[in-house]
């Protein structure tokens, strides 16, 4: 049942397993009196730009249709944005290939839309965070163009270039995560140079100091600009061996692309990332700005590191491995919860992304989606740690990926078909309302708008009290407003449940109880309060005919209850 796009996901998954794969905006050096800085608390939200809103009627999402919808994402409660690259970029990998770092898409907008962006965002207090493709740029960058000139150009260290092991043969067997050798041949120059993902993105080479200045002084250069952090693309692939040592070899058999199945040993998650990821922070540091990691780790030991010694590398490292539980099931989920929750930093938890099939069908059971949705949504914002939405999750949009190869837009769903559809299906265009290609755009779309959303969009849901995009708005109100919920310890309840997922948040003498049936049927349970300190729940937000008695909670099929604990 599982997407086909998701197993980018669990490939880069299996790879890391195997490889062990203005001043800021606000015033954030702002902490409460408490000493949160205010990412603690804030509700982060990914936009894929090219999906969200268009405002020029050219099929593709940009800057000024995301300016338009900040009053929606406002009132359903998010706090910061974060937007996938927007930098001018020949869209190989839909601009994760940069050929400026200092600049906007034209197809996106402006550097003045961005400004305007910005000083929108200010005014209603919320945060933008961009995108940093930190491990490689494209291939039509200035840096590139010069380093691929001639072996002694000015750039020509600034990637990865190296002698083949002899006629028509690569310097090693390592293989791209997107496709094909991670070697493409440059005959002018005679050499090899070196690509993680596409062929269309060398690595940068960031054992060259230069390199290393040029990239902080991006960062800086977008945080005089207003930006209140990064998402750090691909951070573990940033440095490579010396010795570019071949990669061990797994099993026999290939992938979906052909290729041999390599442990990525001496290509990924190298201990000079740390280095790096350091002095990256020491950057953000001087902003009062947060980064945000696309850290794909085995375990939590190895997303501690990223945490970095004394809390110096990223503040928020998403955690992945939460995203790998793939079934609703209680023990599965509270042992994933637990591990993060002991974690050296604070979680940071998704559900979904640009990369990862949508929630609504990876838990969805066909029948009851809605209601599974809006019991994920409860369980991820209301854990301790910062949630990272994924747009269209809070109206439940369905991964839709194309039936067709011909229709195929993102390159690896053509190399890969028909086993791997590429990752259009989580792409479509964001589902604003029932009419032609659902208020995105007024020219037919660059990615079909699914079926869906003549039953899942924000005007129609906004009407209905129980659709999934008003669960959202209160459990987001929810968490904004209660202190048990944004400060309180973890605590899971009633761990021998097989069916029904409950943790209490404790606040001092304050308690929110958790109560998630992840079954098909209704589900009684006695919250086991004993030496808690709580004797009864009072509801807060529930669905259905969820309620408590008590400390007896009664639970419909896949019910939410969460509750005030009181003496
Ligand atoms: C991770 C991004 O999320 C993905 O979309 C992209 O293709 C790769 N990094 C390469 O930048
Ligand atoms: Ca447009």
């Amino acid at each position: 049942m599982r997407k086909i796009a998701f197993r980018l996901a669990t490939f880069l998954f299996a790879a890391c397993l195997a490889g062990s794969i203005a001043g800021a905006q606000t015033s954030s050096n702002a902490v409460d009196a408490e000493g949160h800085p205010w990412w603690k608390h804030a509700v982060f939200y990914e936009i894929y730009t090219r999906s969200f809103a268009d405002s020029n009627n050219d099929g593709i999402g940009d800057l000024k249709g995301i300016a338009s919808k900040l009053d929606y994402l406002k009132e359903l409660g998010v706090d910061a944005i974060w937007i996938s690259p927007c930098f001018p970029s020949p869209q190989v990998d839909f601009g994760y290939d940069v050929s400026d770092y200092e600049n906007i898409d034209p197809m996106y907008g402006t550097l003045a839309d961005f400004d305007a962006l910005a000083s929108e965002a200010k005014k209603r207090g919320m945060h933008i965070i961009l995108d940093f493709v930190v491990n490689h740029s494209s291939d039509q960058h200035k840096w590139f163009l010069d380093s691929k000139s001639s072996r002694t150009s000015a750039h020509r260290d600034w990637y990865i270039w190296r002698d083949g092991k002899g006629p028509g043969e690569p310097p090693n067997n390592w293989v791209s995560l997107f496709g094909g050798s991670a070697w493409k041949f440059d005959p002018a120059t005679n050499q090899y140079y070196y690509h993680f993902f596409y062929a269309e993105q060398p690595d940068l080479n960031w054992r060259n100091a230069a390199v290393k200045d040029a990239m902080f002084d991006v960062a800086r250069w977008w945080y005089k600009r207003g930006v209140a952090g990064f998402r750090l693309d691909a951070v573990d692939t940033l440095f490579e061996d010396p010795k570019l040592q071949d990669n061990p070899i797994l099993r026999p058999g290939t992938n979906h692309f052909g290729d041999p199945i390599e442990d990525n040993k001496y290509n990924t998650n190298l201990p000079e990332v740390h280095d790096m990821l350091h002095g990256l922070r020491k950057v953000a540091d001087e902003s009062n700005a947060v980064l945000i990691g696309e850290t794909w780790t085995a375990d939590v030991a190895e997303l501690n590191r990223y945490y970095g010694e004394g809390n110096n590398e990223l503040q928020l490292p998403m955690d992945f491995l939460f995203t790998m539980v793939n079934k609703l099931s209680p023990a599965d989920f509270r042992k994933q919860i637990a591990g993060v929750d002991g974690a050296s930093g604070w979680p940071t938890f998704v559900i979904s992304n640009h990369d990862i099939a949508r929630s609504y069908d990876r838990y969805g059971d066909g029948e009851h989606n809605d209601q599974i949705a809006k019991l994920m949504a409860a369980l991820y914002l209301t854990l301790r740690g910062t949630p990272i939405m994924y747009y269209g999750e809070e109206i439940g949009m369905k991964t839709t990926p194309p039936t067709n190869k011909e229709d195929v837009k993102d390159p690896i769903g053509r190399t890969g078909w028909p086993e791997e559809k590429g990752r259009d299906g989580e792409r479509t265009p964001m589902q604003w309302d029932g009419s032609e290609n659902a208020g995105f755009s007024k020219a037919t779309p660059w990615l079909p708008v699914p079926p869906t959303y003549k039953t899942h969009n924000v005007a129609d849901e906004s009407q209905d009290p129980n659709s999934v995009l008003e669960f959202y708005k209160k459990v987001l109100s929810l968490r904004h407003t209660n202190r048990a919920l944004l400060d309180g310890n973890y605590t899971a309840l009633n761990e021998s449940d097989a069916n029904v997922l409950s943790y209490l948040r404790l606040y001092k003498d304050q308690g929110v109880v958790v109560a998630l049936n992840m079954s098909d049927a209704p589900q009684t349970l006695k919250l086991e309060l004993e030496g808690k300190g709580f004797a009864s729940a009072k509801s807060l937000l529930a669905t259905g005919e969820s309620a408590a008695k008590g400390a007896e909670v009664s639970l419909g099929p896949y019910g939410v209850f969460i509750g005030e604990l009181a003496k």
